[in-house]
């Protein structure tokens, strides 16, 4: 059974729920009369976006990246490589990165930066999950769904040796699967 690989269960999918809805109340009268670009980052933050876009009251775009991230192992390497860029210039842009999880926040840091560089007007940054305790730079979270302590989390798009992205919930994972 897939769920013996679940140490507990973080976030249940009614929170989740009630919670997407409120950011999304919160980013439709923080962007009244502009037009953002919605820029998930592949993979994880797939199923949160999907989720998101459909409480924006407001006209967006969407664009992706990839990014490399932990792979198959569960060390953040500190180096940020793009695997997917975006189709579409962000340049005079109001961005919006949506990001599954916020770790060391190497990752949001360095394109925040880049996207900035390439002339967007604003970038701001949504992420479901933010895990503090293994922050290495400083950085700004605009929305945040949840706090969440220092474990391997998966589901609602973060994975596991890319399996369990499909939970509606989520959970930390056991110890002894990654460790
Ligand atoms: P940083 O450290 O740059 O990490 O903030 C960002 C990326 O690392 C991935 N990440 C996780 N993925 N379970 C996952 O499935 C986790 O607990 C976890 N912690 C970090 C995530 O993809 C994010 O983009
Ligand atoms: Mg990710």
């Amino acid at each position: 059974m897939e769920d013996q690989i679940i140490k507990e269960i973080l976030v249940t999918e009614d929170q989740i729920k009630k919670r997407v809805k409120e950011l999304g109340e919160q980013i439709t009268k923080d962007y009244q009369g502009k037009e953002p670009v919605v820029v998930g980052i592949l993979k994880g933050a797939v199923v949160f976006l999907s989720d998101l876009i459909r409480e924006l009251k407001i006209p967006i775009h969407i664009d992706f990246m990839a990014v490399s991230s932990y792979g198959k192992s569960s060390m953040s390497t500190g180096e940020v490589r793009i695997i997917k860029d975006l189709d579409f210039s962000v340049e005079g842009k109001d961005i919006i990165i949506v990001e599954d999880i916020i770790d060391t926040g190497l990752t949001l840091g360095y394109l925040k930066e880049l996207l900035n560089k390439r002339g967007a007007k604003s970038v701001k940054i949504c992420t479901l999950l933010d895990k503090p305790e293994r922050r290495k730079v400083d950085i700004d979270v605009d929305y945040k769904g949840f706090i969440i302590p220092d474990e391997f989390i998966i589901g609602y798009g973060l994975d596991f040796n890319e399996k369990y992205r499909n939970y509606s919930f989520v959970a930390a994972l056991k110890e002894e699967y990654y460790k």
